[in-house]
């Protein structure tokens, strides 16, 4: 009959030889240092992942020309249908497109939206809107306008390597990989701060 510890004793053991062969793995490859601490990196950074990466071609060449792609998952199914019906008028600028990108585009954040994301934060932001509120903007979602609240004008507004709030990429180094996790972090001219500090 086995035994707790016993049990436990197997657990060990079977994690000991993942480990072992991981390692084996990434040797037999030859794989350097350099890139084993990559591959580490890379799979610390998916773990952190909480929201899905854009993986169309077309939105990615069409919505970041101007600022960096935003993931579909971080706004619900009514903004994106709001924002893009109405790319004309969007926050000044003119983003229209032909009728066809913008049925195909109008699919794939519909398909990919908050309500559709597998990650607890989607359920975060819509929540925290209350049943209420269309944001037009990922920014104006109060649970991540709680998020920021801290952070002084100089390190967003006036450091000139952000500009706004609205360029979650120049912070949040895995924004392209779905990361937005707050050890992930790093504010252009203030590299040295730790979150903690805010
Ligand atoms: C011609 C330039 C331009 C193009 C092309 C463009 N945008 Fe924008 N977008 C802007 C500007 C300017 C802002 C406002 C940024 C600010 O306030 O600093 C913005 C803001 C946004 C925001 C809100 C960000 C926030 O503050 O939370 C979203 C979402 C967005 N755009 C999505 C899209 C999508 C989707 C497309 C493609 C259909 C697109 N954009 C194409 C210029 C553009
Ligand atoms: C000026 C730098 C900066 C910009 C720009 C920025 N963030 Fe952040 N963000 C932070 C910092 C710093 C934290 C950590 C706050 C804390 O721990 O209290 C954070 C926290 C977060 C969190 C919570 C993470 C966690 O682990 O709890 C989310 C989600 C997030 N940001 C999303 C975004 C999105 C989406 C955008 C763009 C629309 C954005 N951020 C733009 C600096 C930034």
């Amino acid at each position: 009959m086995k035994t707790e510890k016993n049990i436990v004793l197997d657990y060990l053991r079977a994690y000991a030889i993942i480990l072992l062969m991981t390692c084996h793995l990434a040797n037999a490859q030859g794989h350097g240092y350099e890139e084993r601490k990559q591959m580490m990196q890379a799979m610390r950074m998916s773990v952190r992942q909480n929201v899905i990466p854009v993986t169309n071609a077309t939105y990615q060449e069409e919505c970041g020309s101007c600022h960096f792609a935003y993931p579909p998952g971080l706004l619900p199914i009514a903004s994106w249908q709001k924002m893009i019906n109405n790319l004309a008028d969007h926050f000044g600028e003119n983003a229209e497109l032909d009728d066809m990108t913008q049925r195909k585009l109008n699919e794939y954040v519909v398909n990919n939206a908050a309500e559709f994301s597998p990650y607890p934060l989607a359920n975060r932001l819509i929540n925290s809107l209350n049943h209420k509120l269309i944001p037009m903007r990922i920014t104006e979602i109060p649970y991540i306008a709680h998020k920021h609240w801290k952070l002084p004008f100089k390190m967003v507004e006036d450091n000139p390597q952000v500009k706004s709030l609205s360029y979650c990429n120049q912070c949040h180094q895995g924004a392209e990989k779905g990361v937005y996790h707050r050890h992930d972090v790093l504010i252009p001219n203030y590299e040295t701060l730790h979150h903690c500090d805010l």
